[in-house]
């Protein structure tokens, strides 16, 4: 979606509330191919693109991402599960999490995912465990935890005490650990400093600082590394204030870094993840106005869409709560005020938007949320009050085609008493 909304218009608003009702989430593939291409274009080109599908699983999207020569990084067996759906081969799937059941270890084995990430001395110990019962030796990826935090990061996964990853420091009791495993290989090392990342001289410096790892580390122990995952964490403005990741400035200040490395590694990938950069601009959810109500001198707008569908929207992951844009479609030119746009929920937390200027609003008018389309749904409460799911919709070469019905709901049947004898 453009930024203001502008391909979103009044009467299209309409059109598709009257043909998939709302709430609607919208996705509009054209702009998270322009995100693909800008970081293509941009970042050096021997740099394999993963897609995180936490940012948004919908196996359709996922699916078009993937059909652009994407590769796809995930967390989780339905994760797996939507990503076949969606044809994605096991040969460019990553797979990472610091909490991998047997269950979950088996399935990559048996799946034969390509990069296979373990997060700990125990889980390389429990992978060798399951290796062995399948007389198999496996390749595995080892995610660091480095030593350095990001600054400017919104969200922290490395650099400090964290549940992701082996620090840093220990990197030696991985190399002994691994000794006394036969089935398996080291191939890889991963990172993930953190999320949301603005400034593109931070990014750059956290590939300089990985990338120095991963040779220090093959000169020292002269360990062969097949891949070094550089991590990722590219934000986009979605307050006041924020300015995009310049873009420009990142592949400069990392092009030679990647080209120095490669120069000397030939044989090592370098891979590189994205979730939110490739898909929160693509996407928006459109509520309906129900009712409109004063209480004490403040207008509430009282929606049908709200934080079960979109907890991102309501402050849920930031330290403040602040308004993502939002924007109403009404019929003709009103005179402004300001509404907290509630939900149906029994909370007063359930607020999509606080002290948000828009035209007079009315029963039947329509709001929509930008900058919705990563960690929308897949990162909201939606079985709390059970309301259902709200429908999917993605807009490609000027078609719109449903992606998620709104019975597509995980509610489970209802059961007879168990059998006891
Ligand atoms: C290991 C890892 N990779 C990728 C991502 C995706 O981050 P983003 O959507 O900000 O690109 C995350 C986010 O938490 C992560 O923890």
């Amino acid at each position: 979606m453009e930024k203001k909304g502008e391909r979103l218009t009044y009467s299209f608003i309409r059109e598709l509330a009257a043909s998939y009702s709302t709430p609607l989430y919208i996705y509009d593939l054209e702009t998270v191919q322009r995100q693909i291409d800008k970081i293509r274009s941009k970042m050096h080109p021997s740099i394999k693109l993963f897609y995180s599908m936490k940012a948004n699983p919908n196996p359709t999207l996922v699916q078009r991402i993937y059909q652009t020569g994407v590769n796809i990084e995930l967390c989780s067996l339905l994760e797996l599960a939507a990503a076949q759906t969606a044809g994605v081969a096991a040969e460019r799937m990553m797979y990472l999490g610091p909490g991998k059941s047997a269950e979950e270890i088996r399935t990559i084995m048996d799946q034969g995912v390509r990069y296979f990430v373990a997060e700990s001395l125990q889980e390389l110990e429990l992978i060798e465990q399951i290796a062995q019962e399948k007389r198999k030796t496996v390749p595995i990826g080892v995610r660091i935890n480095p030593e350095v935090a990001v600054r400017g990061a919104r969200l922290q996964m490395g650099g400090k005490a964290r549940q992701f990853g082996i620090d840093e420091g220990q990197f030696p009791d991985v190399l002994r650990k691994l000794q006394v495993l036969p089935h398996l290989r080291l191939c890889g090392i991963h990172t993930y400093h953190g999320t949301r990342i603005l400034s593109a001289n931070t990014i750059a410096e956290n590939i300089r600082y990985i990338l120095s790892f991963a040779e220090r580390i093959i000169e020292m122990y002269g360990v062969k590394l097949n891949f070094v995952g550089i991590g990722g964490g590219f934000g986009i403005p979605y307050f006041a204030g924020e300015k995009e990741l310049d873009l420009d400035e990142l592949g400069q200040a990392s092009y030679g870094t990647v080209e120095q490395f490669l120069q000397k590694q030939p044989e090592t990938e370098i891979l590189m993840e994205s979730g939110r950069y490739l898909v929160a601009e693509a996407g928006a959810y459109v509520a309906q106005v129900r009712y409109t109500k004063r209480s004490q001198g403040v207008h509430f707008a009282v929606t049908d869409g709200g934080t079960h569908h979109h907890a991102a929207a309501g402050g849920s992951g930031n330290a403040f709560r602040k308004n993502f844009p939002i924007v109403a479609y009404v019929p003709e030119q009103r005179a402004e005020q300001e509404y907290e746009l509630a939900g149906p929920l029994c909370t007063p937390n359930d607020l999509i938007g606080k002290k948000v200027r828009l035209p007079e609003l009315h029963p039947g008018d329509y709001i929509a949320v930008l900058k919705s389309g990563a960690y929308g749904l897949t990162a909201s409460p939606a079985l709390f009050l059970s309301h259902r799911l709200p429908r999917e919709v993605l807009l490609e070469r000027g078609k719109v085609t449903l992606i998620r019905d709104v019975d597509e709901y995980i509610i489970p049947k209802l059961r007879k008493e168990s059998n006891t004898d």
